[in-house]
């Protein structure tokens, strides 16, 4: 099927003018695939929408690929950006096809290996800070209110929200109806306020119904949870390690205004829901993405998520993303053997009777 990315499939739906450049990695139209066996186990109907299969392998590149293109259509030379690393990824990846530099700033020793290996590749400058990412996004939003030709491109730039609501059409597109419930993670807060965002204007424009918002925090970051800054915020899932969201009341508006709830996931949970997507469904998500997965298990067992309703649960990112956490879970390196063939094939015929 063609698919010509997000500027062009959703044009009348986006502040897209005619000097707007034609920017596209053809990101969007991710799948979104069931959930055989959390489904079953858990009495709903669950899907996950596969957000990880976007071209740098996050959901940001949906945001990115329109703030790129305002920046330049608005005469920027720079983006800059703060990262727990899939932003600065999708930045520097939209920012070098249109000839921009990017500046990322990044939370030292905290930010997952694959992720730095994009921006290296994409040709970013990276500064690496002894903080936080509150702390890194400080100084960035400093920076490009003092120099003329940078432009910001994190959350707090509109057109990242305005471009990530495409994802809420997909869902009610491919279900064929929005889902009973919306399950997300939360870190910064952008993305669960451009799906609400999204299945608003669908709703409006096309009259599908509207979700609950479900969005998940990391307890150790959990501060629309806590109602309060986390100043030294903690998790396995580092995508998500925020402890002062910047879209804190937008999302707590689509919380409110859905019926939904924000809550908290440990990081036990995270890792037991990482897991289980991998090895039962065949769906590598990176940590912080599993957030949602773990609180979709939380509110069924809780009852806050009813049995026999249809579950939309988002995976931002792709495993391969975060290398080191995967290697840890397993407690054995893979056995090396000598190149003889009649041992290998003893070995492996051990391993189908075990
Ligand atoms: N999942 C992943 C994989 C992420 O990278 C992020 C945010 C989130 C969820 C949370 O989304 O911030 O819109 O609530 N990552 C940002 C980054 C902060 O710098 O890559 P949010």
């Amino acid at each position: 099927m063609k698919w010509d990315g997000l500027l062009k499939e959703f044009k009348s739906y986006l502040p897209v003018t005619e000097n707007t450049p034609a920017l596209s990695l053809q990101e969007g139209n991710t799948p979104l695939i069931p959930l055989n066996s959390l489904s079953e186990e858990l009495g709903i109907n669950l899907f996950a929408k596969f957000e990880g299969l976007n071209p740098t392998g996050s959901f940001k590149d949906r945001g990115m690929v329109l703030a790129v293109a305002k920046a330049k259509e608005e005469g920027a030379h720079t983006v800059i950006c703060a990262s727990t690393g899939n932003t600065s990824a999708s930045a520097a990846a939209y920012a070098t096809r249109l000839g921009l530099n990017t500046i990322v700033v990044i939370p030292d020793g905290k930010v997952a290996l694959g992720k730095i290996a994009q921006a290296i590749m994409y040709g970013a400058k990276i500064v690496s800070i002894e903080g936080n990412f509150d702390d890194a996004l400080r100084a960035v939003r400093r920076v490009a209110e003092q120099n003329e030709g940078v432009t910001l491109v994190n959350s707090v730039n509109p057109y990242r929200i305005e471009c990530q609501k495409t994802a809420a059409f997909e869902v009610v597109e491919q279900l064929g109806k929005a889902p009973d419930y919306l399950a997300i993670p939360v870190g910064n807060a952008g993305n669960i306020s451009a799906y609400w965002k999204g299945f608003k204007e669908y709703h409006d424009k096309k009259g599908s119904t509207l979700p609950k918002m479900f969005g998940f925090e990391a307890e150790g970051s959990a501060a629309i949870v806590k109602g309060k800054v986390i100043e030294n915020p903690e998790t396995i899932g580092t995508a998500i390690r925020i402890g002062n969201p910047t879209s804190w009341k937008l999302a707590e508006a689509a919380r409110d205004e859905s019926g939904g709830v924000i809550d908290s996931v440990t990081d036990d949970e995270i890792l037991h829901a990482y897991n289980k997507v991998a090895r039962t469904e065949g769906v590598f998500a990176e940590p912080g993405s599993n957030a949602s997965v773990a609180g979709v298990i939380k509110s069924v067992n809780n009852g806050s998520i009813e049995k026999g309703s249809t579950v939309v649960t988002v995976l931002t990112g792709n495993g391969l993303k975060d290398p080191q956490t995967a290697m840890d879970q397993a407690d054995i390196t893979p056995k090396v053997l000598p190149n003889d063939e009649d041992k290998i094939i003893e070995y492996i015929e051990s391993l189908n009777n075990g």
